[in-house]
């Protein structure tokens, strides 16, 4: 027994904030952040927060499959923006759905956070503690970036994406994940600050640092790496999956990766132009967008993989 995927949904704060909006706030341009990275504008949320858009790509993604929430076994949600330290999103949107029989909770690996949301549920569908579980990767990323660090704050956007798993015979057929702790000092938001009366803290922000280079370094290395090991485990060559959603972080990174593999760009999509990099939110909102133009027909293979913060990485093979 594996997982496939039966439903996808996404959805994206209302407020959409351009390059050349940015640069009217602070020292920046539209051509030093679309040459870098690729990206042109990104949504941010408002009145919005991470359990409303995942309740809403949620809902979405359960109207394309025909499921009910009370159908669901379980909710997981990547993300490490939570509107709550406690609840966690995930019993968030198990209320707002009314999933009633579902059990809840979230994962925080970053970037990868879909990808690993993706094989829990599988290794619970595998164990037969599951059968139909619903996995939705999302961000606000926006309440967590220094807004006057102009080498961060560019680089982000809020949404959310979505996708329902059934278990079945065919689906999910290799993955790879993995972490490494001893580089989490790349990518780190510190935000807390302990309140106790024995220990007198300064006070520590809620922000974003990034040293771009480094975690630009990993990502060139392990993603092709790791894409490579999930192809070879399943025995499958690289021009044999139709498209590559990888994590949306860098349009170079991706390039990159395409190279490595010898591959068309065109097998790599892209919504990075208009999304930014959305952490765990951006493989699932790229194959929603991919599911919704029709492009994905049954049988075809697909490659998800995400990367980043912690440092980790997740990488699975799916049939589609
Ligand atoms: O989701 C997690 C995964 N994250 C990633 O994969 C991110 C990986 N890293 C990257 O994508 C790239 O390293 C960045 C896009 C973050 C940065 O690109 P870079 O080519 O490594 O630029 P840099 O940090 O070396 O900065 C080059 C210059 C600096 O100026 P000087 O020192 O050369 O004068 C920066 O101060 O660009 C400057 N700069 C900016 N200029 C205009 C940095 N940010 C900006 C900005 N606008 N927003």
């Amino acid at each position: 027994m594996t997982s496939r995927i039966i439903g996808t949904g996404s959805c994206l704060p209302d407020t959409v904030v351009t390059n050349d909006f940015l640069s009217t706030i602070m020292d920046t341009s539209d051509e030093w952040i679309a040459s870098r990275t690729g990206i042109r504008e990104r949504h941010l949320v408002k009145e919005e927060t991470t359990a409303s858009l995942s309740i809403e790509a949620a809902r979405r993604a359960l109207a394309e499959a025909g499921v009910e929430p009370e159908e669901l076994d379980m909710i997981v949600v990547g993300t490490l923006t939570g509107d709550h330290i406690t609840p966690s999103t995930a019993c968030e949107v198990q209320a707002g759905l009314g999933a009633v029989n579902a059990v809840a909770f979230d994962i925080n690996a970053a970037c990868a956070g879909f990808i690993f949301g993706l094989h829990t549920v599988n290794a619970y569908i595998r164990s037969g503690m599951c059968r139909l579980a619903l996995v939705i990767g999302a961000e606000s990323l926006s309440r967590i970036m220094d807004w006057s660090d102009r080498s961060t704050c560019v680089l982000f956007g809020d949404g959310a994406g979505a996708a329902v798993i059934r278990a079945q015979e065919n689906g999910l057929m290799a993955y790879d994940q993995g972490s490494d702790g001893e580089k989490g000092k790349y990518l780190a938001c510190p935000n807390r600050t302990n309140n106790n009366p024995l220990v007198q803290t300064d006070k520590i922000l809620a922000y974003t640092k990034m040293d771009g280079q480094e975690v630009y370094k990993f990502a060139v290395s392990y993603v092709p790496a790791s894409i490579q090991k999930v192809l070879e485990e399943a025995g499958i060559a690289p021009s044999d999956v139709k498209y590559y959603l990888l994590h949306q972080a860098n349009l170079r990174i991706i390039q990159s990766v395409a190279k490595r593999l010898k591959l068309s760009q065109d097998k790599f999509p892209i919504s990075l132009d208009h999304c930014g990099n959305v952490s765990a939110a951006s493989v699932p909102i790229l194959l929603d967008e991919v599911n919704r133009k029709g492009l994905l027909e049954k049988g075809d293979k697909i490659i998800l993989s995400g990367f980043g913060g912690g440092l980790t990485w997740g990488t699975c093979l799916m049939e589609w």
